[in-house]
C-alpha cells in the first residue's frame, strides 16, 4: 500500500516535546459545565489536591484522566434521535459503506445484511464481499442513491454485472420494510463464468436472534429475527428468475455458523466452502461448485456475538433475485414490496430523485448534457450511499498516559472518503463532505456534525480519524489506530455552519445545543495550536525525526508531506492554520450573535485575522514574494545514501540508508521552495481585500504553468520548488508535492467565484481564471471517470490521470458544486 494518508499515527518524539508547556493546573477554557462548589468543600478539596500534588500523581492522573472524560455539556444531539421511533425514515440504510452491497441500522448494534458473490470459474473461485482495490473491479458505484429512500448501484465484475438495487417503504414502528434486487448480467469485460453464486446474509452483532426456514434441497427461504430496536422481522430470498419473472434452474446451499464478530464474516465463508456441490441443468453436462458446506472454525476464548445466517443460491448468467425484509409490526401490507411493486417503487423514486437533483443543482438549466449529469448524480449519489454508521470506541493517548486509553464508546453518523480504503470516518474530509451534502440534505448535515461534536472530550478535542467498531478497525493496521490528543486537523466545519446559516438552515435550538461544543471546539484549538506570537498559529504533532525525512510531515495540518520549515520548533507559524483559524473567529463571532451569546472575543480575534497588514507582517515575505510559514529552515537538505564505515572482516555490511544531508545551517525565515497550496490561503479562505496586491500576486502564481498552473487543476506545489515531486524518505513517495487535488480545487474556484464577484483591481482576471479552472477541473474528473471508472483520491499534474486510492468519492465529489457554481 503505497498511499497511507492520514493513517499514520502521530509519531515518538511528538510527546516528548508537547509535555513541557501544559501544566497540570491548566485551567479549562470554553468547556461548558459549572463546577462551582459548595464553600465549605473547598478547603477539603484543596488539601486533598495538596495532597495529591505532593504524590506526584495528579500530575499524571488529572490530564490522563482529562483525555477519556467526555464533554460535559448536554448532548448536541438528544438521545434516541437517530432511532427508529425519533427517525424511522433514515433507521435502515446502506451504512456499511466498507461492503459492495450491505444494510444495517443506526444503532449500536445492529444486525446487518449484506451480499458476497463469488465466481465458479474451473481453478478461479473469488469471493467478493468487502470492497477492495485488490479485487480489481473495472468500475463500481451508486450511480443514484437520495439517502433516504432508495439506491441504485452498478458493480462491474470480470465478465459480469451486478445491478443493485434497494427501496425502502415506511410502516409500522421500526423503521419499516425494504427490498433488494440484484439483477446479473454478461458483460465484455472478461469471459462470463458458466454461473455464479450469490450469497446473501444476515447477522447479528451481540444480541437478537435469527432462525432458519428451510425448505427442500437445502434451500433456506427465509429467515425469523428478532433484535432490541427491530422486534420480530422476516426476510425472504425468492428464487431466481430472468428479467422478466421467467424460473431458473438453480442449486442451493445454507450455512448458520456463529462468529466472532461482524469483521469475520468473509473469514467463516471462505473457510466453509466446499467444491463437493454439482451443478446439472438440464440438457448440460454436471459440474462441481464451491458451497457454503459446515464452518469448523475455532474460536479460542472470544466470545461468538455474531449468529450468521447465509442463503447461496448458484445459477446462470443472465439472472435476477429479490430479498425482502419485512417488519413484524407493519400492520396489513396490501401487496410485498417484490416483482411489479418493487419495480413500481423503484422507478417512482428514480423519478423523484431526477426532478430533486435539477431542483438542487440545475446541471440541465445549466446545458450540461445527459452524460455530464448523469456523473454529478453519481458522485453525489455515491457520497451518500458511502455513509456509514459506525460505533466504538478509539485508542486514544495523552503525554499524560503511558499506554493508549479506550475513549468513551460513541456512535457516528458520517460520510467516508473511499468506501475501499479510507471506509471510516475523517474529521477535515467530513467538512468538506458537508459542503455537497448540506446543499442536498441540510438536516443530514445538521446531524452528521452533532455526531462529530458528540465525540468532543473535556478538553474539546475530537480524534481526528474514527476507527469504530470491529468492521472499521479490520481496515487498519494495528499502528495507525492510536488518536494523540495533540493532534488536530483542519476545522472544516466551520466551512459547513458557515454554508448552514446562509442557507437559513440552522434553528436557534440546534445552535444552542452545539454553542459550548462548539465553544471548547475553537478553545482548542486557538489555545493548544497557539503560535509564538499574538494571532499567530502552529500545527504540534509534526514528525520530530530530522534524519531521515527530508522534510518532517505535518499529518494533522491534512498535507501530510507539503514542506514545511525543514526544522521543526516552536518559532513556527503556519500559515494555513491561521487562516482556518480566521474563518472560524468569523463563524463563531456569527453564531455567537446568534445564540444571544458573548460575541467580543471571537470578532476581536475574526478582525485581527482578517487585518491583512497583519498578515502581512507575520507571512508575507518580500524576499519570496509570497506567502509563507515562518520557521527554522533551510532549503540547503537533501537526500542522501549514508557512507557506512566497512564492517570488520567475516560480518555482513549493513545496508545503507537513504538519510537527510544538511548543506547549509536553519535560520529563523520564511520557508522559501514551498510555494503551493499552502501559500494560497489567504486567497483559498477569502481573507484577501479585493484591492491587495498581495491577491495579484497569488492569481500570477496560480496561472503560471511553471509553478501551479495545469490543465487538470491547480497542482499542490509549485513545479519550481525543491521539493516538487520528492520522496520523502526511500518508502515515501510524494503526496501532496505536485499532485491535483480536488477539495483545494473546490476551495480555489469558490474564492475565484467571490473575487470576481466583488469591485476591485483583480476583478477581471479572478474571473477569466475562474472560468478556466472550473472548466479544467470539472473536465479531466469527469474524462478520468469515463475512462478508469472511478473517481480518485488525487490527480497526476502532468497527464490527468487519477492516482491514489479509489472510488474516492468523498471531497473529490466537490466537483458536483463546481458544477452547479454553488459556493
Ligand atoms: C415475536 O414473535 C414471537 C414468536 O413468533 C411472539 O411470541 C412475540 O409475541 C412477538 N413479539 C412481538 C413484539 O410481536
Ligand atoms: C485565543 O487565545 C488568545 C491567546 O491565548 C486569547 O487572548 C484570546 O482571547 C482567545 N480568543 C478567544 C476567542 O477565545
Ligand atoms: C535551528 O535548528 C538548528 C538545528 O537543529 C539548531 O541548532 C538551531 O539552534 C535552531 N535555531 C533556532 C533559532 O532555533
Ligand atoms: C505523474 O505522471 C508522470 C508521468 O507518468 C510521472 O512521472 C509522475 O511521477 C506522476 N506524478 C506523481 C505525483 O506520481
Amino acid at each position: 500500500m503505497a498511499r497511507e494518508r492520514r493513517r499514520r499515527a502521530g509519531p515518538e518524539g511528538v510527546r516528548a516535546q508537547e509535555r513541557g508547556p501544559r501544566g497540570p493546573g491548566r485551567r479549562e477554557r470554553g468547556a461548558a459545565g459549572d463546577a462551582r462548589p459548595a464553600l465549605f468543600v473547598l478547603p477539603a478539596l484543596l488539601l486533598l489536591l495538596l495532597l495529591l500534588l505532593g504524590c506526584g500523581l495528579y500530575a499524571r492522573w488529572g490530564p490522563a484522566a482529562r483525555l477519556v472524560a467526555p464533554h460535559a455539556s448536554p448532548r448536541a444531539l438528544p438521545p434516541g434521535s437517530t432511532g427508529p421511533v425519533a427517525a424511522p425514515a433514515r433507521f435502515w440504510g446502506s451504512y456499511r459503506p466498507q461492503v459492495y452491497f450491505g444494510m444495517k441500522t443506526r444503532s449500536p448494534r445492529s444486525p446487518v445484511a449484506g451480499l458476497m458473490w463469488l465466481q465458479q470459474l474451473e481453478g478461479d473461485v473469488r469471493l467478493r464481499h468487502t470492497c477492495e482495490q485488490s479485487d480489481g473491479l473495472p468500475r463500481y458505484g451508486w450511480l443514484l442513491h437520495d439517502g433516504t429512500h432508495f439506491g441504485v448501484q452498478e458493480i462491474q465484475d470480470l465478465g459480469f454485472s451486478l445491478q443493485t438495487e434497494v427501496v425502502k417503504r415506511p410502516g409500522g414502528q421500526h423503521g419499516g420494510d425494504w427490498s433488494w434486487r440484484v439483477t446479473v448480467r454478461p458483460e465484455r469485460t472478461g469471459p462470463t463464468p458458466p454461473f455464479i453464486s450469490l450469497l446473501f446474509y444476515v447477522a447479528t452483532d451481540g444480541q437478537g436472534r435469527l432462525q432458519p426456514l428451510i425448505e427442500e434441497k437445502s434451500r433456506l427461504a427465509s429467515l425469523r429475527g428478532q433484535t432490541e430496536e427491530l422486534g420480530n422481522f422476516t426476510v425472504t430470498f425468492k428464487p431466481p428468475t430472468t428479467e422478466t419473472g421467467t424460473p431458473l434452474y438453480a442449486r442451493y446451499n445454507h450455512l448458520q455458523a456463529m462468529a466472532e464478530g461482524l469483521h469475520r464474516l468473509t473469514d467463516v465463508v471462505k473457510s466453509s466452502l466446499r467444491p463437493r456441490f454439482s451443478y446439472a441443468p438440464p440438457g448440460l453436462p454436471k459440474r462441481h461448485y464451491f458451497g457454503v458446506d459446515v464452518y469448523q472454525g475455532q474460536a479460542g476464548d472470544r466470545e461468538l456475538r455474531s449468529q450468521l445466517l447465509i442463503h447461496q443460491v448458484t445459477v446462470a448468467v443472465p439472472c435476477r433475485v429479490e430479498v425482502a425484509f419485512e417488519s413484524g409490526s407493519v400492520p396489513d401490507r396490501p401487496d410485498r414490496l417484490l416483482a411489479e411493486t418493487l419495480t413500481q417503487e423503484l422507478d417512482k423514486h428514480v423519478v423523484a430523485f431526477e426532478q430533486r437533483f435539477e431542483e438542487t443543482f440545475g446541471l440541465s438549466r445549466k446545458g450540461f448534457s445527459e452524460q455530464e449529469q448523469h456523473f454529478a448524480r453519481a458522485l453525489l449519489s455515491n457520497m451518500l450511499g458511502g455513509m456509514g454508521y459506525f460505533h466504538g470506541h478509539s485508542l486514544v493517548q495523552s503525554p499524560y498516559t503511558e499506554a493508549p486509553q479506550p475513549y468513551p464508546a460513541g456512535s457516528l453518523f458520517t460520510a467516508v472518503p473511499s468506501r475501499s480504503f479510507f471506509p471510516r470516518g475523517f474529521l477535515w474530509d467530513e467538512g468538506f463532505h458537508q459542503l455537497l451534502l448540506a446543499r442536498w440534505d441540510p438536516a443530514l448535515s445538521r446531524e452528521v456534525l452533532a455526531h462529530w461534536f458528540d465525540l468532543m472530550n473535556v478538553e474539546g478535542w475530537i480524534p481526528r480519524e474514527q476507527i469504530l467498531g470491529d468492521e472499521a478497525l479490520a481496515k487498519v493496521p494495528p499502528e495507525f489506530v492510536v488518536q494523540h490528543s495533540q493532534a488536530g486537523n483542519p476545522p472544516t466545519f466551520f466551512l459547513v455552519l458557515q454554508q448552514l446559516l446562509r442557507q437559513g438552515a440552522v434553528e436557534q435550538g440546534y445552535l444552542r445545543r452545539i454553542y459550548p461544543r462548539l465553544q471548547s471546539w475553537y478553545g482548542w484549538y486557538n489555545h493548544t495550536q497557539a503560535g509564538p506570537l499574538p494571532y499567530t498559529f502552529r500545527w504540534r504533532g509534526r514528525d520530530q525525526d530530522t534524519q531521515l525525512f527530508l522534510n518532517p510531515k505535518t499529518l494533522t495540518s491534512g498535507l501530510d508531506d507539503y514542506p514545511r520549515a525543514s526544522h521543526p520548533s516552536e518559532d513556527e507559524r503556519h500559515l494555513d492554520l491561521r487562516c482556518w483559524m480566521a474563518v472560524a473567529s468569523a463563524v463563531m463571532a456569527e453564531v455567537a450573535t446568534r445564540v444571544g451569546e458573548a460575541e467580543n472575543d471571537y470578532t476581536h480575534m475574526a478582525e485581527w485575522l482578517a487585518d491583512n497588514e497583519l498578515l502581512q507582517r507575520h507571512h508575507w515575505s518580500e524576499a519570496l514574494n509570497t506567502f509563507a510559514d515562518y520557521g527554522n529552515h533551510t532549503q540547503g537538505v537533501a537526500l542522501e545514501r549514508e557512507r557506512l564505515r566497512p564492517p570488520p572482516p567475516g560480518q555482513p555490511s549493513p545496508i545503507p540508508r537513504l538519510v537527510r544531508v544538511v548543506r547549509k545551517s536553519p535560520r529563523l525565515q520564511f520557508v522559501g521552495g514551498a510555494l503551493g497550496y499552502v501559500s494560497l490561503f489567504p486567497l483559498l479562505l477569502q481573507l484577501l481585500r479585493p484591492d491587495s496586491q498581495q491577491l495579484g500576486s497569488l492569481l500570477a502564481d496560480m496561472k503560471n504553468k511553471q509553478k501551479l498552473w495545469t490543465p487538470f487543476g491547480l497542482r499542490s506545489l509549485s513545479r519550481s520548488s525543491p521539493f516538487y515531486l520528492k520522496h520523502n524518505t526511500e518508502h515515501d513517495p510524494p503526496y501532496w508535492r505536485g499532485a491535483v487535488w480536488i477539495n483545494m480545487n473546490y476551495l480555489a474556484v469558490r474564492a475565484l467565484h467571490h473575487y470576481s464577484q466583488v469591485e476591485g483591481p483583480y476583478r477581471e482576471e479572478a474571473s477569466k481564471l475562474y472560468h478556466e479552472l472550473r472548466t479544467n477541473v470539472i473536465g479531466n474528473v469527469l474524462q478520468q471517470y469515463l475512462d478508469s471508472g472511478y473517481v480518485w483520491e488525487q490527480y497526476n499534474d502532468s497527464t490527468g490521470r487519477g492516482q491514489g486510492c479509489y472510488p474516492f468519492t468523498g471531497w473529490s465529489a466537490l466537483v458536483v458544486l463546481m458544477m452547479a457554481e454553488e459556493y
